[in-house]
């Protein structure tokens, strides 16, 4: 494939976009950017200064330091994708917590954390050859996008996915709590006001409760190959 796109990957929490983002952009040799871990980290940032816990979220003094966030993602070529790190802080286990699971929606419903986001993304995907996975990447982020995958699955599919994960990394989690917590982010991210989670108009859908990873990725791999046979 020599013409460069853009593969926009958006879908419900837990559907393994971030896992199919990482093929594509292996195979066709492109960057890889997983939005959710920006968003993660801005959560991770805002509970370290005390801005957010379980029963209090200060909005104002968040966004009085969003200036005081530096994102980046450095690639670890031991495990073949960029890690995430905050003011020069490898952060990536620290923002996979249930912990930062459960404050982040909030987080993300904030218009000006989105726009320090969406601005630093859209940079990152000003050349083209990106695979950017997130919520409102098609919709926003790159509306003109060549590729735009929707990625959905049951609730429970996908809690049972991200129960394993926890556990296998040593959390002592329940599948219930899990459940829960992917219930509540899919009410947030589909109902906030800015940047709803919502399908573009010409993004084509993927439920993937019954595919599995080989699967999906050979069908989104026809998909890039007959779009750049026509452009
Ligand atoms: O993809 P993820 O589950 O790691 O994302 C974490 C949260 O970040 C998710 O609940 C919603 C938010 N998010 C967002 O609002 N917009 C994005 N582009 C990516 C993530």
């Amino acid at each position: 494939m020599n013409k460069k796109i853009t593969i926009a990957i958006d879908g419900f929490s837990s559907t393994g976009k971030s896992t199919l983002a990482k093929q594509l952009a292996n195979h066709f040799g492109y960057v890889f950017v997983d939005t959710g871990a920006m968003y993660r980290a801005v959560t991770f940032f805002a509970m370290q200064k005390g801005y957010v816990n379980a029963t209090f979220f200060d909005k104002q003094a968040l966004i009085n330091s969003l200036s005081n966030i530096k994102l980046q993602f450095k690639f670890n070529t031991d495990l073949g994708f960029a890690e995430m790190y905050l003011n020069d802080v490898n952060v990536e286990t620290e923002i996979r917590t249930i912990e930062v699971s459960s404050f982040v929606s909030k987080v993300a419903e904030v218009s000006e954390v989105r726009s320090k986001l969406v601005e630093q993304q859209k940079e990152m995907g000003k050349d083209k050859a990106i695979v950017m996975d997130g919520r409102d990447i098609g919709t926003v982020v790159f509306p003109d996008a060549e590729l735009k995958i929707f990625m959905t699955a049951s609730a429970s599919t996908r809690a049972k996915r991200r129960y394993d994960e926890l556990v296998q990394k040593g959390d002592s989690i329940t599948y219930e709590k899990v459940l829960k917590n992917v219930e509540e982010r899919d009410y947030i991210d589909t109902h906030r006001e800015d940047s709803p989670l919502i399908m573009a108009d010409d993004a084509i859908e993927i439920d993937n409760s019954h595919l599995n990873r080989k699967e999906q990725f050979e069908l989104v791999l026809e998909l890039v190959n007959e779009i750049t046979k026509t452009i």
